[in-house]
This record gives C-alpha cells, structure tokens and sequence, in this order.
C-alpha cells in the first residue's frame, strides 16, 4: 500500500516525481525513494527527506518514485523502493502473496537484501532480462508468476527514457501533456500537468517513452484506450489560513454535509425506483466508513423496518454474507480505494447483491467496480482522520432512510444542522478539556442507541490522532465487566443525547463517579447542567435522531486540539495512511 509515481518527458525527472509524491503521501509516508537516469536515492522517512544535496544532482529526464507504507519489513532505507536487482528498478503498490515462495525458487545469483515482498517482483524481471527479454516482456513474464495485488513502475538501465507499468487490483493511471509522460497511482499526482489521462484496467499494460505511452490488454496485445474526464485543478488545496487539513477539514463539515444532502437528493432522483425497493439491505465500508455504515443499520431498523446488516469489509465472508438478487448492497468510502471495501464489493457482487458505492474522491476503483454510485459531496479528504467524510455519510443514511420509508418522523433541517454543527467545531470548552487531557493515557467514551454509535467514532477519532489508548461502549454494558477498568482519574466522556436513555445515562455517571472517574458529559438538555458530571459540555439541540449529526464534530475536535497538545502531526499519525490499499 504505497504511491507510485513515473516521469518520462523533457524536462528534468526529480521535481515532477518528488512534486507527484507529495501528493501521493496519503498513502502511506514512512520512507520513500526515487530512481532517475539510473541512480537510486532512498531514506526512511516522509517524501521530505528526498529534498536534498543528492537528488540536487539529479538531471535525468526519466525516472521513477515511492512513498511506502510499511506491509513487509521495517519503514527502513533499504526497505524503501524503488527495489533493484541488476539493472532493473521497480516501484510496486500493493502486496505479493507468494513473494516467500518465489524467495525459495529464485536462483542464488539474485541475492536478496531487503525484507520486503517485492523485491522478488525485481528479481524475476532481471531473471527475463538476463535470459534476454525486453524489459517489457520480462515484466509480463513476471507478472505471470506472482500472486495478489500489485501496480508497478519498471526501468532497466539497459533501456533508458523508458517506464514499463502493469497492473492487478492496484490503480495506475498515465497521463500525457507537453511536458511528457506522467503515470502515477492516482489522477491527483500528475492531473494538473496532464492534457490527457488513461486509467489502466486490471491485468493491462503500458510502456512509455518521451513520444508517448503505448498499451497492451491482458492478452498482451497493443489496444487504443480512450482517455478518461478529470478536472485539472481539483487537486489544488492548500491548508487556506488553517494549520493542517484535519482542522480545515473540520471547519468544513457543515458545508460538506449541505452539499451532500443537496447533491444526493438530485441524484437519487435519477436512479432506478426499483433499487429502492430492496428486500434486504447490507451496508459495509471500513473504519469511519463503518462506523457510518453502523449509524446507517440504526436508522433503517428504527425508520425502515427492512432486514439491514452493517459488514466490516474486512470480515466481509461469501459464506456468511446475507446476500441474493434482492439484496442492495451498499460500500462506503471516502477514497473509494480500500482494498477490503473492494473486495467485498467483489464478493457481494458473486453472489448476486445490487451494489451501490458511496464515494466522496472524484473518480474511484470502487465506482468502476459498482453496479451504482451516489456521490457524497464533502470535498476530497487529506487529513488520514476522517472528518467531514463521516458527517457527509452519516447525512447519506439520513437521506437513505427517507427514501426506503417514504419519509422522516421529523423533517431534516439541513441549514439548521449545518449551522448546528458549525457552532461546535472550536467550542472553548473543548479546548480546555483537551488541555486538562493532554497527559492522559486512556479514555472511555460512553452511550446508548444511536449514542453509543457516535461514542466509537469518536473513540477511533482519539485513537488514530492522539495516541491516547480509548474504548467505546455500549454504556449499559459497562456494569458487565469493563466498570473493572474505572479507578480514581480514569477518563469517562459520555454522550447523552437521547432522552429516552437519560436516566439509564445518569445512573451510567453515577456509577463512574462512584469508582473516581474524571468525567465530561456532552448533552443538548440543559437541565442535566448539574447532573454532577465534571464538566459540562452544552450541544446545540436537535430532534434526537439527528443528534448524531452534531455530537460528533466537537469530539473531531478534541481529538484535534488532543493531538496539538501532544505534539502530534494530526495529518499523518504514526503507522497510518489515509487510504488503505491493501487487504
Ligand atoms: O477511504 P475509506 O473511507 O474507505 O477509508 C476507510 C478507513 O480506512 C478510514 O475511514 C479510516 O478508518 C480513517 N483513518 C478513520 O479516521
């Protein structure tokens, strides 16, 4: 899981691929490399550390990059790629299943140095190249041999001023404009240099020199591909006067969220009636995704009453899966690139679900892969805690669940709630918990019903960006085992939003405060002001189903303003990445 990137052109290589990787960083982060006219300069580390005296030197006008995420072997120098064997360089996206297998077949001569899965993937196309074969047909060669999901750039410096590119469940796109031949994992690295771009599909490929790609199908043979609608400036974001992307992001929810119901609602109108009609429901995505598609399964049982499971992709098991011809099957995602997400989507598919993706990016393998897809409107995500997408998914399943019941029990102010939301993305008493928090090393975060959804999002959301060890639970299920862990200063953030569970919510706090912990309510109900709890966090009020909407931003925002404290770059957290690409 990685991005790659490949320069073949008239200008020098360096800065396109180094500019292309920036933008690939999403991907993974912990140490990247560049291959240019021959020469290899890796270092562990961001894309950062390639900006320097040696890649200076750097004039060629071909070349290849890499920003890793660490599958296989540590986020090292010599485990960053590109990976070389002889003469050939390669960059790969995506993991080799049998790369041990080849490990053991692969001749002596080849000796392995890294411990990643492809560096085998070089050794056997230096294997084809020193039986004689081109570097293209070495590769294909190659590509016969191995196992699981790959997009690889190749060079050899037998063949100078030329890329070879091939492809199997990882994306690789090429572009061309004046300035040459640009490939990349993603439109987002090369799109504003680009006249025209090409997604390549599985098991094509593609050898570029400076006159131009040329690209073969799966069976090898030269194909004419018909390039694909993208916008060239729709990568263009900075931080505009915030400090990172995740609090842009945030600052960004209320609008996403308006712009999605409004979006959606259009485009639902333009679908079959009879999608809507489903006799079961199965929603899955990853992560926040998931925790939106759970968000989704409440609603549909309080509002719609048609059967409805909610999959995490990763344990997403064609033996289990409750699917038919009568099943729409929904995929949540904000990239439309995770690697599980897509390969449920794949098995659902078999078993003949109707498949639906919901989408934030622009253009995605997920939505080539659907039979359908509604665009969520949040406006591309960099930051890797998801933010804005959450809200813009969470207003999908609002929408979603009007649609399947012909209506809500209290209509949807959808101004009313962005502005809701709005008023709690810098809340002072925010950033005095998150100061008081700062040396904490767990939290729990507590609720019922559709409470207790937004305490696992939340949950996640403090995890992923602080490093603070935090747990979600369902609050009544505490008393059963988990009130073990609650001492004097333990953590405890409930929500209590819900009427209906307030006083269970109470007795909840009572419990908690008996056994010392520290805790922070957060309510729209005014007269549980002096409920006891430590701090009062005051919401703004909404009809209870639509609270989920609102309670949520201000913990985005701790975790946020959490991170700060701590001195973490909330953008890129240690061991993440913003879109998993691999299973
Ligand atoms: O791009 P996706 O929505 O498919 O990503 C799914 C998860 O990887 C993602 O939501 C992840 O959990 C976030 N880092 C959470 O903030």
């Amino acid at each position: 899981m990685c991005g790659i990137i490949g320069y073949c052109g008239v200008g020098p290589a360096f800065p396109y691929l180094f500019e292309g990787l920036k933008k690939l960083e999403y991907r993974g982060y912990d140490s990247a490399g560049v291959e240019v006219g021959g020469r290899v300069i890796k270092r562990a580390g961001s894309v950062d550390g390639l900006k320097n005296a040696e890649t200076a030197g750097l004039a060629g006008r071909c070349g290849i990059g890499h920003t890793r995420w660490a599958t296989h072997g540590a986020p090292s120098a010599v485990n960053a790629h590109p990976e070389s064997s002889g003469p050939v360089h390669l960059v790969h996206n995506g993991m080799l299943e049998n790369y041990a297998v080849l490990r053991a077949e692969l001749p002596g001569r080849y000796p392995f140095v890294s411990d990643t899965d492809t560096e085998s993937a070089a050794h056997c196309i230096r294997a084809g190249i020193d039986g004689g074969e081109s570097l293209l047909a070495a590769t294909w060669r190659a590509a016969d041999r191995l196992k699981g999901s790959f997009a690889f750039l190749v060079t050899s410096d037998l063949e100078p001023e030329t890329i070879c590119g091939i492809r199997r469940n990882s994306p690789l796109v090429v572009g061309t404009g004046e300035r040459g031949v640009f490939l990349a994992s993603d439109i987002a690295a090369i799109a504003e240099h680009c006249e025209e771009i090409f997604s390549l599909d599985n098991e094509e490929s593609v050898l570029v020199r400076p006159d131009g790609p040329r690209f073969f199908g799966p069976d090898r043979r030269e194909i004419r591909k018909a390039s694909i609608r993208f916008d060239k400036n729709y990568e263009k974001v900075g931080f505009e006067g915030y400090s990172c992307f995740m609090e842009k992001e945030i600052h960004e929810v209320g609008e996403g969220f308006l712009q999605t119901c409004l979006g959606l609602k259009n485009q639902m109108k333009g679908m079959p009636a009879e999608l809507f009609r489903p006799k079961r429901l199965l929603f899955c995505g990853c992560g926040t995704a998931y925790h939106a598609c759970r968000l989704g399964k409440k609603l549909m049982e309080r509002l719609v009453r048609i059967p409805c499971e909610a999959v995490l992709a990763s344990e997403a098991d064609e033996e289990d899966l409750p699917v038919d011809g009568e099943t729409l099957c929904v995929f949540v995602s904000q990239s439309g690139e995770t690697a599980d997400t897509i390969s449920a989507l794949r098995v659902c598919k078999k078993l003949g679900g109707r498949t639906l993706a919901v989408t934030n990016v622009v253009q995605s393998s997920l939505e080539d892969l659907a039979d359908f897809t509604l665009k969520t409107h949040a406006g591309r995500e960099f930051a890797v805690a998801s933010t804005k997408a959450y809200v813009a998914q969470s207003g999908f399943f609002y929408l979603l669940a009007e649609k399947l019941a012909g209506g809500l029990p209290v209509s949807m102010d959808l101004e009313a709630l962005k502005a809701g939301m709005e008023a709690c993305v810098d809340l002072s008493e925010i950033r005095a918990l998150a100061g008081e928090m700062k040396g904490e090393s767990y939290a729990f975060f507590l609720g019922r019903g559709l409470d207790h959804l937004t305490a696992m999002e939340a949950s996640l959301k403090c995890k992923e960006i602080t490093y603070i060890h935090s747990e979600a639970y369902a609050a009544g299920e505490l008393k059963h085992g988990t009130l073990a862990l609650i001492e004097p200063g333990s953590r405890v953030i409930l929500f209590v939003t819900q009427r209906k569970w307030q006083e269970k919510m109470m007795n909840t706090l009572s419990e908690v405060r008996a056994r010392g912990a520290r805790t922070v309510l957060l309510s729209p109900f005014s007269d549980l002001e002096d409920c006891g709890a430590d701090r009062f966090i005051r919401l703004p009020a909404f009809p209870d189903l639509y609270m989920p909407l609102i309670s949520i931003v201000p913990c985005q925002s701790l975790a946020f303003r959490l991170s700060r404290e701590r001195g973490i770059d909330c953008d890129k957290p240690r061991n993440l990445a913003k879109s998993v690409t691999v299973e």
